[in-house]
């Protein structure tokens, strides 16, 4: 036990002490503090401002003023500003102010710049890490033609709840999947070198338990117990922090009473002192300035005092620190130390990606021209959208269609949405080049003849087009309905408390299933909806999401054939708004749920589990698991115990199947989960080939934070569950044996004005 947990907290270390060398190197360090010593405190100041774009008819530019403002030396980056050409000419002028400090560029570049990847809940849906992060590296490559050097992305909100509308921008709600995926995002807009010219800042967002959001409604407080804040919704900031992460975005929520742009104890404290992160955190829109409504400050100058003290180093929109604190600082309420930190990181930032060598470098016409929209990132798109759609139902066979059907009907105003087609936050993804669902059909079936009516709309209960939809669904050998909401029906702020199918859908289901044709359902959305109303009365169903420029494509390969889906939910798809919070990670409670035993935890007029698990997801073919074994009965904190089991193709088609490994720990002296992801891993079978899959299970996958804030792992009985979704698993049983208590306890380094306690020392593993 001590090996190991000794051996993962020094990886840890050296990870992040890597990142600091390379961020810090004597050179950068010499540099920034040379140009720290010469800059006036407007100066300083002006660094840490981040000043929003406007869209105009030339695309995003700098808002009114801002060139004179960038002259003048107050502006230390901006936000929804690009294009290769026009962020040439900013750094042109930003080269004419007194200290010629190169401007840093900012975006949401989210699922692709302008080709669009899959929203990233669907990208999530894929389990392939290797994809989502190649994903990511095309955005990068797009994106920095444009002259970007920073994307508010990956989101690595962990989300249990499906009302929250910003639950299709993170990876779902498990956070062993999250912290591969956020990992693997980080990667892919980082590279392995920031100074590269199509590499970029990558920022894990929002900090932290912004997914927790009471009642699923955005920006609520998350009332969250500290260890489900480090079991749950911490992980995957520390795993895109462990790959490197070089910039943090604070959340709008509260926690614990604390505004997490006043926080720090969450900034200073977990994030820099704990972490050893010394990456740039830049607040989210006027999160600075929100402080005020939170009411833990009286006025926006105070609002920036706390900001920069908890650790925000850029204010984003709202120019408090601009406006308000320079007399502050010459009054000393606010120290110069913390001003001069918060400016040497944005310095370090713009050092690293190479701009004081060269500000032009990210802002290059030629490869703009060329890379944007380039056939192999789209095709990496289609690819990757492919692998996205989740197959929730297939009965007797429904799919794939045959290409030799003769008349197939498409009804659904989204089949032809180009805009919900790409989803939400597409940069400069544009409609009128997305495939929508209806275009794919079209181009994969040319033979056939497709009718389209638009059926309804999600957003009106306008019933007029139901007729029109009955009429071309007669006339056809199979109906593809797609239905679902629309892009602005989830993403910030549109949480919903019914998440059913909105507008008039539902009732179309019912009219165009009355037909008696064979109806396939193609569900669109960012969130899984609560289709319990109709899902036993289709036949199949897929889960589409977004999927981005290639979307219609990508279904088309699926509807027939020419892909076989694999994709596997990363949420919980409930029966109904009214269960949630919902997610397979929950705790067993006293009186866990007995269909006839009244006294336990359900509900009377709904059953309390999913309509489809997390981790479900259905192909073509067959998958059996056989023969599950482990390397041995028992364990010691310090080995690895092997898993393995052997997975067949029992169907007569090639396929893949993601194999999923779940543990849970028996007893512990907190409650544990009734089951945790701890590993996966994406196979591609042959009809009839087996494949053995080995999963090791180390101290790390066992371990948990006690009600001390210890990371711990506790000997007793754990059971092993290997199957093909967090449902339909195979069981195993093994023992950790070792009689005593581990415990890793971490002593933030020296933090000017730390002062929340953590107990222990630095690495340090104890058993007892
Ligand atoms: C969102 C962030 C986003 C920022 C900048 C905010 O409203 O919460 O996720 O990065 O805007 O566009």
């Amino acid at each position: 036990m001590m090996a190991r947990l000794a051996i993962v907290c020094a990886a840890v270390l050296v990870s992040a002490a890597s990142v600091a060398a390379q961020a810090r190197g004597p050179r950068a360090t010499r540099f920034v503090d040379s140009l720290v010593a010469r800059m006036t405190l407007d100066e300083k100041l002006g660094q840490l401002t981040q000043v929003p774009g406007r869209w105009g008819d030339t695309g995003p530019t700098v808002p009114e003023g801002g060139q004179e403002e960038i002259r003048r030396g107050q502006v230390g980056s901006f936000l929804g500003v690009f294009g290769a050409g026009y962020t040439r000419r900013m750094q042109e002028i930003a080269l004419q102010s007194r200290l010629k400090i190169p401007l840093l560029f900012a975006h949401d570049v989210i699922h692709g710049f302008r080709t669009i990847f899959p929203v990233s809940i669907a990208e999530a849906a894929s389990w392939d890490p290797e994809a989502v992060e190649r994903s990511a590296r095309i955005a990068a490559i797009e994106a920095t033609a444009a002259g970007l050097h920073w994307t508010f992305a990956p989101m690595v909100d962990i989300a249990r709840d499906a009302r929250w509308g910003r639950i299709v921008e993170g990876a779902g709600e498990d956070p062993y999947l999250g912290s591969i995926m956020a990992a693997a995002r980080v990667r892919g807009f980082q590279g392995t070198d920031l100074s590269a010219s199509n590499t970029m800042l990558a920022t894990a967002k929002h900090f932290v338990a912004y997914g927790a959001a009471e009642g699923g409604r955005d920006y609520n407080i998350a009332d969250v117990p500290e260890v489900t804040l480090r079991d749950i919704y911490l992980p995957p900031f520390h795993a895109a922090v462990d790959a490197g992460a070089r910039s943090v975005m604070a959340s709008f929520n509260e926690v614990a009473g604390v505004p997490v742009h006043a926080s720090e104890r969450l900034i200073d404290g977990v994030l820099r002192a704990e972490w050893g992160w010394n990456g740039l955190l830049v607040s989210d829109w006027t999160g600075v300035l929100e402080l005020v409504p939170h009411g833990v400050a009286a006025d926006s100058a105070a609002a920036g005092v706390l900001a920069l003290r908890a650790g925000v180093d850029v204010d984003m929109v709202s120019r408090i620190y601009l406006n308000k604190l320079s007399p502050l600082v010459r009054s000393g309420r606010v120290a110069m130390r913390d001003v001069d930190a918060a400016v040497r990181r944005v310095l370090h930032a713009k050092y690293e990606l190479g701009l004081f060598t060269d500000p032009y470098r990210y802002s290059d016409t030629t490869r703009e021209r060329q890379t944007l929209l380039a056939a192999d990132h789209r095709a990496a798109a289609r690819e990757l959208a492919r692998k996205a759609i989740v197959l929730l139902k297939n009965e007797g066979r429904t799919l794939p269609l045959a290409k030799s059907l003769g008349t197939i009907a498409v009804i659904g105003s989204l089949a032809t949405d180009g805009r919900s087609t790409n989803g939400n936050w597409t940069a400069a993804g544009r409609p009128e080049e997305a495939v929508t669902v209806l275009d794919g059909i079209r181009r994969a079936v040319p033979s056939s003849r497709v009718v389209y009516a638009r059926g309804a709309d999600s957003a009106t209960a306008d019933t007029s087009g139901f007729a029109e939809a009955v009429r071309v669904a007669r006339e056809a050998d199979a109906v593809v309905l797609v239905v679902g909401e629309h892009q602005e029906q989830s993403a910030e702020a549109n949480n919903r408390a019914f998440i059913g199918l909105p507008g008039a859908q539902e009732g179309l289901v019912r009219a165009v299933r009355a037909t008696g044709k064979p109806v396939v359902v193609v569900l669109m959305s960012g969130r899984p909806l609560a289709i319990a109303s109709f899902a036993d009365s289709v036949p199949a169903i897929m889960n589409a999401w977004y999927l981005g420029t290639e979307m219609g494509n990508a279904v088309a390969d699926v509807l027939f054939g020419d892909a076989n889906p694999s994709g596997k939910l990363p949420v919980t798809m409930a029966r109904t708004a009214g269960q949630m919070p919902l997610y397979y990670n929950h705790k067993n409670t006293g009186r866990p749920p007995v269909v006839d035993q009244k006294y336990t935890s359900k509900y009377i007029d709904v059953p309390w589990t999913p309509l489809y698990p997390f981790g479900h997801g259905l192909s073509y073919t067959t998958f059996t698991y056989r023969n599950l074994r482990l390397s041995a009965p028992t364990m010691r904190p310090g080995d690895t115990l092997v898993v393995s089991v052997d997975v067949t193709n029992t169907g007569d088609r090639a396929g893949d199947e993601v194999v999923q490994l779940y543990i849970r720990d028996e007893v512990g002296t907190l409650t544990r989960p009734v089951k945790e992801l701890r590993g996966f891993r994406r196979l591609t079978l042959q009809p009839g080939e087996t494949q053995s899959v080995s999963f090791p299970l180390g101290a790390k996958d066992l371990a948990f934070h006690d009600s001390a804030l210890d990371l711990v792992i506790e000997p007793g009985f754990f059971r092993v569950y290997v199957g093909t979704s967090s449902e339909r698993v195979e069981e195993a049983r093994f023992e950790l044996v070792d009689a005593r208590r581990c415990t890793k306890r971490v002593l933030p380094r020296a933090v000017p004005r730390f002062t929340w306690p953590v107990k222990g020392r630095a690495g340090g593993v104890t058993c007892r």
